[in-house]
């Protein structure tokens, strides 16, 4: 597409919602307005059986302590299986959550401001003697609370399109107060919560500024290259007919890079976080380096240089827009499983699933890699890079089935894949390129063919 005409094909999200009919993803949210998305229309449909798709922090955030992927994402968590909530109960505690998730990133700005607030009244707490010692600390805290404001200005267009993603008309006049107080409390926005708002304006680092190019390069870009090499005996121009499913998909721009590159790509989220921020993104965003964000503002350990706190990086790098005629693009909201794997006319529908720092978000691997075979055609293949950090690990009330590399390879192999194992990529995650602490995973690569 001309990238003079990015702009004139944004339709009103709104506008574009159309009823899925027949379709049997359990619980399914599909937007996208941008052409060579699905129909350049944002679908929403949410089926609900039972399974109604889910996403629930279990009130844990280890990111700070592990710098670990993906702790800082909300966790799943489907009704289906454990059939305790009738239909509208499930809808209900569902738009409760994503009502807390829009508060949370609501009170950013105040709750950043909060902090530095903290900071500064700590200093003032020194002797006067020693905070002449320190004579650029108050004025690094000025230009900090500019940054929270430009980057509450990209959480306001996030938080602009919200009912997009709900549908529930339970009018609240009708609680009484056993369920407004249990309202009330699905509703207090915690410090993990807000620890997984700043992880989501770190996301987009990874995803969508320049800076988060050497991850990409070192993860997405190998993954991408194992497409274009099983794929090689397709013309380029004929890519568009290749389907291919990223789970676990966050903002999106794994699943944009292989639609860029002709493929046809759906990228598959349960987060609302994510959700939401990937929504503005392919959305809403117009220009290359349209906006500021400060991602390292939020803390001060580990910093080389004062100035490094202040490290902006503009996104998005790349137009979202830009995808090649007759390559379908599209994002779909909902658990993995659930969306996927629940219904056998769903199966051998994909060409190829590549999983990027996702297989370990499973609370049972054998569920995923089952699935991802079900729906792989015959001859398909799953492309896989990332490590095994179980992120349901001794998370209380949760099963959590924690293998290990071998295992999860031998396992892939019973269940009927042929694995090539590829040499191990080098990556951070989401790392602060100045910090003085960084996590460096060493992640698994294969292909699996579904013989
Ligand atoms: C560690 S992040 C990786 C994101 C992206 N693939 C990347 O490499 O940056 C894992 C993502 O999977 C999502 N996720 C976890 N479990 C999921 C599930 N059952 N269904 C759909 N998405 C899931 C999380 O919300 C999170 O965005």
């Amino acid at each position: 597409m001309n990238p003079a005409d990015q702009g004139h094909h944004q339709t009103n999200l709104q506008a574009g919602i159309r009823q899925e009919q027949g379709q049997s993803a359990r619980s399914r949210n599909t937007f996208s307005d941008r052409p060579g998305f699905d129909d350049h229309h944002l679908d929403q449909h949410q089926q609900h059986h039972g399974s109604h798709s889910h996403s629930h922090d279990h009130g844990h955030s280890h990111d700070h302590a592990h710098g670990g992927h993906g702790h800082n994402q909300d966790h799943g968590h489907s009704h289906g299986h454990h059939g305790s909530l009738d239909d509208d109960d499930a809808v209900h505690e569902e738009t409760l959550h994503f009502h807390k998730i829009i508060k949370a990133f609501s009170q950013y700005k105040a709750s950043a401001m909060y902090a530095n607030h903290r900071r500064r009244t700590d200093f003032y707490s020194l002797p006067e003697r020693q905070q002449k010692m320190l004579p650029t600390y108050l004025k690094r805290m000025e230009r900090i609370d500019d940054a929270i404001e430009a980057n509450y200005e990209i959480i306001k267009i996030i938080c602009e399109d919200q009912q997009i993603f709900v549908n529930d008309d339970r009018s609240t006049a009708k609680l009484d107060m056993n369920e407004r107080a249990k309202n009330a409390a699905a509703l207090r926005v915690r410090e993990q919560d807000m620890e997984k708002v700043q992880g989501t304006i770190k996301q987009f680092v990874r995803d969508w500024s320049a800076g988060g190019k050497p991850e990409r390069d070192a993860i997405y870009e190998p993954l991408i290259q194992e497409l274009r090499t099983r794929f090689a005996s397709v013309p380029v121009e004929q890519r568009g007919g290749i389907n291919v499913l990223v789970p676990g998909s966050g903002l999106g721009r794994l699943a944009f890079d292989i639609a860029h590159d002709g493929f046809s790509a759906q990228g598959n989220e349960f987060s609302y976080y994510m959700l939401l921020a990937s929504n503005f993104i392919l959305n809403k965003t117009q220009r290359i380096n349209q906006f500021k964000i400060y991602p390292y503002i939020h803390s001060f350990s580990n910093i080389v240089k004062s100035g490094d706190v202040l490290t902006e990086a503009t996104i998005p790098d790349v137009n979202p827009s830009e995808i090649p005629r007759g390559t379908d693009f599209s994002m779909v909201a909902g658990d993995f499983i659930e969306v996927y794997g629940m219904e056998e006319e769903n199966y051998g529908k994909w060409d190829a699933v590549v999983t990027c720092f996702f297989i370990d978000t499973a609370k049972n691997i054998v569920d995923y890699l089952e699935t991802i075979y079900k729906i792989l055609k015959k001859g398909g293949v799953w492309i896989n890079a990332g490590p095994l950090l179980w992120h349901f690990e001794n998370t209380p009330n949760e099963i959590s089935v924690e293998l290990s590399l071998e295992e999860v390879i031998e396992l892939a192999k019973t269940i009927g894949f042929k694995m090539e194992i590829q040499e191990p990529a080098k990556s951070t995650y989401m790392a602060n390129p100045h910090g003085m602490l960084k996590y460096v995973y060493e992640c698994a690569r294969w292909t699996a063919t579904k013989v």
